[in-house]
């Protein structure tokens, strides 16, 4: 089981698009991009004020590349590991704190316990960290033995890029994927909160334009749902393939898919006396979004707690996008998922 409490950690992150000098000095600490990163990578400019780098077919932050190339040559999978895979906006955080409620259940199974359940006190991003933009971020190779067994960590990691030790182990992996135009409407939102003052929001055509050349964070988007798609067609047992849509649709349904695919099924008497529904009324997002731990404060990264939790609905992309922009978007997932049997 994960510990209450994870490893102390000093992320920073980000800190360029922080002003604060504190932050400053702790991205000078960082290893810089010429570390390792050949400027030969092809390289645009971010949404934010950063640089994206081409690295193995997908673009990343630039000053994220040394931490996946560290997690690549170090992280070691155990058989028992429990990995989280998204795309950026696809849910993580909701998932995050699902997977650790089903984990961790029994320990929280009565109101005494539920009382102390480390939802209540802590941000799901620090229950479950991300290998590549947290762990290895601060340590080129972090200690990971205070993760009791099973191990929960997250990745946004294509699946093509992941370290070896994942695909060759028997660990289990959830990815989690959403519909493209409500992914890309909350990548918008998300961005607009740390662009600087004087570049304003962006423009959503030009977002758009980027996401539609598959130019964002661990994108192209389709080329990293296809990359897990095709795995779970082929290894159902070590990859599930969940869409956030399904999950808000029924999310009783696919809870208790999530807990047959990590060898936890809910028994006969959890099912009798409520185990599903209060592990969604935990992790929903009203409750999550209102607990103080998650409205105020920042991650060590710099980032809000409370930027993680916008609206978490279906749909609100045709709140901000004309149905030419929604058509744009369609018509490029048409043509790249042309084939899978894969459809959003
Ligand atoms: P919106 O911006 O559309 O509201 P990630 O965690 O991968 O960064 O994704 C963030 C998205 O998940 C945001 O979507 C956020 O509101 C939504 N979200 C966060 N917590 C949620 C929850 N408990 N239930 C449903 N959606 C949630």
């Amino acid at each position: 089981m994960q510990p209450s409490q994870p490893p102390p950690l000093n992320e920073n992150y980000l800190r360029d698009d922080v002003k604060s000098q504190e932050c400053e000095d702790l991205h000078s600490s960082l290893p810089s991009e010429e570390d390792w990163v050949p400027t030969s990578l092809p390289s645009e400019e971010d949404c934010v004020p950063s640089t994206l780098r081409l690295y193995q077919g997908f673009w990343f932050p630039s000053w994220v590349l040394n931490s996946v190339v560290a997690c690549q040559n170090h992280f070691q999978a155990h058989p028992s590991d429990i990995l989280l895979v998204t795309s950026p906006k696809c849910g993580t955080t909701w998932l995050k704190a699902i997977l650790f409620a089903l984990l961790n259940r029994a320990k929280y199974s009565d109101s005494n316990s539920q009382k102390r359940h480390p939802l209540l006190t802590q941000n799901p991003h620090d229950l479950v960290p991300f290998l590549e933009f947290r762990l290895y971020l601060q340590n080129k190779n972090p200690d990971l033995t205070a993760f009791a067994s099973p191990r929960l960590l997250a990745t946004h990691l294509p699946y093509s890029s992941l370290p070896r030790s994942v695909r060759d182990s028997n660990c289990k992996l959830v990815y989690l994927c959403r519909n493209p135009k409500d992914t890309f409407i909350s990548m918008w939102h998300y961005f607009n909160k740390f662009r600087p003052e004087e570049k304003g929001q962006l423009p959503l055509p030009e977002g758009l334009d980027k996401f539609c050349r598959g130019v964002n964070w661990c994108g192209p988007y389709w080329d990293h749902v296809l990359g897990y798609h095709k795995a779970s067609s082929e290894m159902p047992e070590k990859v599930l393939f969940v869409k956030y849509e399904e999950m808000k649709a029924d999310p009783s349904v696919q809870v208790r898919r999530l807990a047959d695919f990590m060898g936890r099924p809910f028994s006969e008497e959890e099912l009798r006396n409520g185990t599903v529904e209060g592990i969604l009324r935990m992790c929903s997002f009203d409750n999550l979004s209102a607990l103080e731990v998650n409205r105020s404060g920042k991650l060590p990264s710099g980032l809000e707690k409370k930027w993680f939790f916008r609206k978490g609905e279906v749909g609100d992309w045709v709140n901000y996008m004309s149905a030419e922009m929604g058509e744009q978007i369609d018509g490029v997932m048409e043509e790249k998922l042309h084939g899978s049997g894969l459809k959003f």
